[in-house]
């Protein structure tokens, strides 16, 4: 009541005494300050809270807990994942990686492989409890030549490819090479069989009849994976990468 009547009778102010007056201005002014911060906690919270929910609706970006000791990486903290609908149960569409083999597609093979190899520090290599030899081979611009699993395996994968397009990638095999590269493909092959079973897929598949009289079903799907963002780790690489065929440092043999 009495706040009430002081709003009311402030153009008749006439007869208050100048204390009272800056005190009913002072409580004024705190109210206003405080409804101030109070809405604009409002509005960080609502901001907040759109935000949020946006980035759960749209991005899936997300990360895996990072490690320590030996499953440790240079890259592991720009590794994001998200959610991918890509699949290739389409055997008429090609992506610039597949296909008959041409030169844009060398090209973008290259630029796929260019960053390989990069060259780690002494501390990256003891944090990923990588064992030091006198053997390792240092490259000249400093450090130990070092690569991430996922190269090894898009390595193979495209030494298999090169197999198959045998006529355009060795059109003059002798036997000697043919001898050095079943094995090696072998042990291609089963890099890759270890990453897939590693990383172990769980995306659902179907199967139709494309014709009623066909003999198999052909597979279908609709499902999502969760896959690592290629940007930030490729970025990553490249900003890190030695030349593919590096200089190496290597120490004089004694003797
Ligand atoms: C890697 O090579 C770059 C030059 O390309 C050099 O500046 C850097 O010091 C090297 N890193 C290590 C860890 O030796």
């Amino acid at each position: 009541m009495h706040s009430k009547n002081n709003i009311e009778s402030l153009p008749f102010l006439g007869d208050f005494d100048e204390a009272e007056l800056r005190q009913n201005k002072n409580a004024s002014t705190k109210i206003t300050t405080w409804t101030k911060l109070y809405l604009l906690f409002l509005h960080v919270l609502i901001v907040s809270l759109i935000w949020c929910l946006y980035r759960r609706g749209t991005a899936s970006v997300f990360r895996l807990p990072t490690t320590d000791g030996a499953t440790w990486s240079p890259a592991q903290d720009v590794l994001e994942y998200e959610i991918n609908n890509e699949h290739t149960t389409n055997h008429d569409f090609y992506s610039k990686y597949s296909g008959p083999p041409s030169d844009e597609q060398d090209v973008a093979w290259d630029a796929l492989m260019r960053p390989v190899y990069f060259n780690a520090s002494l501390d990256e290599v003891l944090r990923a409890e990588e064992t030091i030899t006198d053997d390792m081979a240092e490259v000249a611009e400093g450090g130990y030549l070092a690569n991430m699993a996922v190269y090894h395996e898009l390595h193979c994968v495209r030494q298999l490819r090169f197999w198959l397009y045998k006529d355009r990638y060795y059109p003059s095999l002798t036997d000697a090479q043919n001898a050095y590269q079943v094995p090696h493909l072998d042990h291609c092959l089963e890099t890759l069989r270890q990453a897939v079973q590693c990383h172990a897929n769980t995306a659902l598949y179907t199967f139709y009849w494309d014709e009623p009289t066909d003999m198999k079903p052909l597979t279908k799907s609709n499902s999502r994976s969760v896959c690592a963002k290629w940007g930030p780790l490729e970025e990553w690489a490249y900003s890190r990468m030695v030349s593919t065929s590096p200089e190496y440092n290597r120490k004089q043999s004694e003797g």
